[in-house]
């Protein structure tokens, strides 16, 4: 289960991947991570808050650049060893598939902002799972993103890139996303959770020292690959908007939790669960950032699992797997679980006591044998360093 993953090996390993495939070094090695978010979730999107931490594991990009304005893209993990290669001036939404549109995107994106960017050699691998809710896109654009800003020097700061890399998925990949991922991967810091305001992206470091206190932070895959792009979270989005404007806000995040009675009682049945999931969970956010800013992270786990309550039951992005996952874990006596990211499958996320984990994921395992489930994989997080340039 020990998860440490090591990224400056995989650096190494990248750098003379390049070279077999371009035929020349690289002119750097960059690293980007993936997330899981603590709680505030559907948040971001309602100019709310989040807490989000980095995993170890992260994208791991090597990228030289190139003068005659080809992007030439090969990964690990996709594409069957082939090079994909495209025309940087001719990129445009909807013209590339597959895992290709994110570092595309980003290129595009950057295009977009009038930005004097032009082709590369890029090769990629990545140790985020795909499919489980803990944003392997954003950590391959945010990668793309830091290699790109430093080739070309654009001296970006960390919100900005942030937001191009959210541009490219939203206007280029298709998917309505939030700046969470994209955030977390951009700003997130060794040791600490990130509060983040989605509405002024402003961010602050909140430490998170899981060991000092005992404590493991489990991340359980359930295997339910979840599409953003498939209309639900768009739904979701549309509701939420549609909600403050009978309301008369810019935002949800504009209202707190003594405005809930009204508000629930003017609004048509199917938008009001929304707006208290959103309220609460901000609610959560700031009270998960003061019991660590009081040195109790374990105080942490009531809040998790009432999050995911107003997940499965206000929000209904839960599924039968992650709230069996959740269950299950917090049976087994962890502190709290909840499900993580966007939801409809992916990952939960337990706080155990050290000499619970094993018996944790033990038991998480048993129930999905029991149910029918596919075995849920079991990583560690550690909060761990935003992108960053690894050689
Ligand atoms: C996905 C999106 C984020 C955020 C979460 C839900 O991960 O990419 O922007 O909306 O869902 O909190």
């Amino acid at each position: 289960m020990n998860d440490l993953v090591d990224t400056e090996g995989a650096a190494d390993a990248v750098r003379r991947e390049f070279e077999r495939v371009h035929g020349r070094a690289p002119e750097g090695v960059w690293a980007a991570p993936g997330r899981v978010n603590l709680i505030g979730e559907h948040t971001d999107y309602n100019d709310g808050f989040c807490l989000p931490m980095a995993l170890p594991r992260t994208t791991v990009l090597a990228a030289g650049r190139r003068d005659d304005g080809l992007l030439r893209l090969h990964s690990t993990r996709g594409g069957e060893g082939r090079i994909t290669e495209l025309r940087v001036a001719e990129l445009a939404p909807g013209g590339v598939t597959g895992w290709a549109r994110y570092p595309a995107g980003v290129v595009w994106a950057l295009r977009e902002r009038g930005l004097p960017v032009g082709g590369a050699d890029v090769h990629l691998d990545s140790t985020v799972p795909v499919g489980a809710g803990l944003s392997s896109s954003a950590a391959l654009e945010c990668a793309v993103a830091v290699a790109y800003d430093e080739l070309y020097g654009l001296r970006l700061d960390r919100p900005e890139t942030a937001r191009v890399a959210q541009y490219a998925e939203n206007a280029f990949a298709g998917v309505p996303c939030g700046v969470m991922d994209q955030m977390a991967s951009m700003c997130c810091t060794e040791g600490n959770a990130l509060h983040l305001d989605s509405r002024t992206l402003e961010v602050r470091q909140v430490p998170f020292d899981l060991t000092g206190h005992g404590l493991r932070l489990l991340v359980l895959d359930t295997g339910v690959s979840h599409d953003l792009a498939d209309g639900a979270y768009a739904a979701l989005r549309a509701g939420c908007e549609r909600a403050a404007g009978l309301l008369g806000v810019a935002a949800l995040r504009d209202l707190g939790g003594a405005d809930l009675p009204a508000a629930l009682a003017g609004l048509p049945p199917e938008l009001a669960p929304l707006v208290r999931h959103v309220v609460t969970e901000n609610e959560r956010v700031g009270q998960a950032v003061d019991r660590l800013a009081a040195g109790a992270p374990e105080a942490l786990g009531a809040l998790l699992t009432a999050g995911h309550a107003s997940l499965r039951d206000d929000y209904r992005v839960s599924c039968a797997e992650t709230d069996l996952a959740v269950a299950a874990a917090v049976g087994a006596g962890a502190l709290g679980a909840r499900m993580t990211g966007g939801g409809f499958g992916g990952s939960v996320i337990a706080l155990v006591r050290e000499d619970a984990a094993e018996g944790v994921a033990r038991a998480v395992a048993g129930a999905f044998a029991s149910a029918g489930f596919k075995p849920p994989s079991v990583l560690e997080a550690v909060p761990s360093a935003g992108a960053r340039r690894t050689a």
